[in-house]
């Protein structure tokens, strides 16, 4: 599952879901993506109550699917649900800054400052599936604790296939450079580095400080093919509107248009950043909400055929 070298798509929560992770596998078929991330309460909770109404991964090929919290038996449980519906791995969050989930739930980057409950739900989820388990985590949970090395230890002696590193602090949460470290021999499992990653110099730059592979995710925002660009599969595409006509409807399949056209603004305003006459665009497109309507503009806009 994990080759050498390799592109992956970043979990985004309010981003990466199936219709954005189905455009971004028109370009690349076979990048490892992450979902956006998963609360074992709430997944667990729910599956309880309505079994069939979960998404299935099979048809999405290398996906892995995140999960959080700080009870190892759910969290045990609910890899266990992601497994039966189809993922290819299972990745835990053991980075997420925020404060519901780090300070209020001791879950996300909270692990990170208690690698007692971290190797305790490492176990329990390892233990509980037969497909490959990853950690995301960050540098540590501060500058003066910048320890992501001993986490590393502790998820290779629990069985952990690879991790990913997103070069910032707890601390820093977004801001600042992020900056990745040397990986040395004396870390025993792969890494792939995150953070601040667009380019193909600077998976280069990744690639050189010894990490297999790196993780895009900020940049593919408005650029769904950046990751098929990155991995070798797909050219940047000359024409965009289709991509974007494209992508709408795969959300208004999924979601409905009642929810598919309000969520589906931000991404207008990613694929339209820095285009002359955008700011007027995005303003008139906010207050559409008929799918024909949206179509209609996105047509005009970037000049192409509506697929109506
Ligand atoms: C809007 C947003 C949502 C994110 N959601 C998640 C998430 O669900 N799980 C996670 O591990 N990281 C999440 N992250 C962190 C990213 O996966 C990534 O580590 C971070 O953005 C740095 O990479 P980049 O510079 O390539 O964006 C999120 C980041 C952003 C900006």
């Amino acid at each position: 599952m994990l080759l050498n070298n390799q592109i992956f798509g970043a979990p985004l929560a309010g981003i990466t879901d199936k219709p954005f992770r189905r455009i971004i596998r028109t370009f690349a078929s076979e990048v490892p993506l992450y979902t956006e991330m998963i609360s074992c309460h709430s997944l667990v909770e729910a599956h309880k109550n309505c079994p069939r109404n979960f998404d299935r991964y099979d048809d999405e090929g290398n996906i892995g699917t995140q999960i959080f919290g700080a009870d190892a038996g759910l969290m045990a449980d609910a890899a266990r649900i992601l497994q039966d519906s189809g993922a290819a791995w299972i990745d835990i969050n053991m980075g997420c800054p925020v404060p519901k989930v780090a300070t209020r739930s001791g879950a996300g980057a909270n692990l990170m400052r208690d690698h007692h409950l971290a190797e305790k739900i490492i176990k329990a989820v390892v233990k509980a599936v037969q497909i490959p388990v990853s950690i995301k985590t960050r540098l540590g949970w501060d500058e003066a604790h910048v320890d992501w090395k001993d986490l590393m230890q502790i998820a290779a002696d629990c069985g952990v296939s690879f991790a990913a590193l997103h070069g910032r602090t707890r601390a820093q949460l977004y801001t600042g450079a992020s900056i990745l470290p040397k990986i040395t021999d004396d870390v025993k499992i792969p890494i792939i580095g995150n953070g601040d990653i667009m380019t193909s110099e600077d998976v280069r730059r990744v690639k050189s400080l010894g990490y297999v592979g790196a993780m895009i995710g900020r940049a593919m925002l408005g650029r769904p093919w950046l990751l098929g660009e990155l991995s070798g599969d797909t050219q940047v595409p000359t024409e965009i509107g289709p991509i974007i006509l494209r992508h709408l409807e795969y959300m208004l399949e999924y979601y409905g248009s009642k929810t598919a056209i309000p969520m589906f603004r931000k991404h207008v305003a990613w694929y339209s950043s820095g285009m002359s006459n955008s700011t007027n665009f995005r303003v008139k497109v906010n207050q559409i909400s008929d799918a024909k309507e949206l179509k209609k503009e996105i047509c005009k806009f970037w000049g192409c055929e509506a697929v109506i």
